[in-house]
């Protein structure tokens, strides 16, 4: 058997509900462990006991809480993932695939609730100890569109109104304009084969270097 190909990367997937992430998150998780790579793949909130009970919180509709409760459960599930799973793996060389990480905490609570964006960094800095994604992508899709690829029944953040939406949609275009060397934007209305093209192309890139 030849020996797998050790990288350390951490490469997260972001966008809107219904953009794709999770699909292409798993093509490229596929690809990468074809080619011999040591892949690991994540989800946040979640992928430790303690975080999937957080999740179970931060999605179920019955249970409400205030927007700042909502921003600290969401760091504290990603001290949990990051403590447990990102830098064990990051220092053993494997490739992380994240499906979420920090980027949705600064869309959906910075810009769709709009908290304090330097309060919302200052938390990822504590929940992350400063590890930042060699590579964001982030799927942009029109409202409409992401709504149309949703099945089933609404979580508690997606049954948010659609001006709440289209400020997170906003918010992740302008987090890839403010850091243009991490956070690439994808055209994610094209068939799932072109994306992941684009998605393709970008990876080689990164992994190539
Ligand atoms: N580019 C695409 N074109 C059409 N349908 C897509 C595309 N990407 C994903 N889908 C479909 O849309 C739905 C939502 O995709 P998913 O990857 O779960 O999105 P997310 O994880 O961002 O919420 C799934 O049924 C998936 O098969
Ligand atoms: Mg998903």
């Amino acid at each position: 058997m030849t020996a797998k190909k050790r990288k350390s990367l951490l490469i997260t997937f972001e966008g809107i509900d219904g953009c794709g992430k999770s699909t292409q998150a798993f093509l490229a998780y596929q690809f990468l462990h074809t080619n011999g790579y040591k892949v690991k793949i994540l989800r946040e909130p979640g992928s430790t006991v303690t975080a999937e009970k957080i999740r179970e919180l931060l999605l179920n509709k019955k249970i409400k809480m205030t927007p700042i409760t909502e921003l600290l459960l969401y760091e504290a599930a990603r001290t949990e993932i990051v403590a447990n799973e990102i830098a064990p793996a990051l220092t053993k060389g494997i490739i992380v695939l994240c499906d979420r990480f920090y980027d949705s905490t600064t869309a959906y609570q910075g810009y769709g609730r709009k908290l304090d964006l330097r309060m919302v960094n200052t938390l990822h800095k504590i929940a992350t100890k400063g590890i930042v994604p060699d590579l964001t992508y982030v799927f942009d899709v029109d409202l409409k569109t992401a709504s149309s690829r949703q099945k089933g029944k609404k979580d508690r953040l997606e049954s948010q109104p659609r001006a709440f939406f289209n400020r997170v949609r906003l918010g992740f275009l302008e987090i890839a304009r403010k850091e243009r060397g991490r956070v690439k934007i994808i055209d994610a209305r094209q068939p799932l084969d072109i994306v992941f093209n684009d998605v393709k192309k970008i990876l080689l890139k990164k992994i190539n270097r």
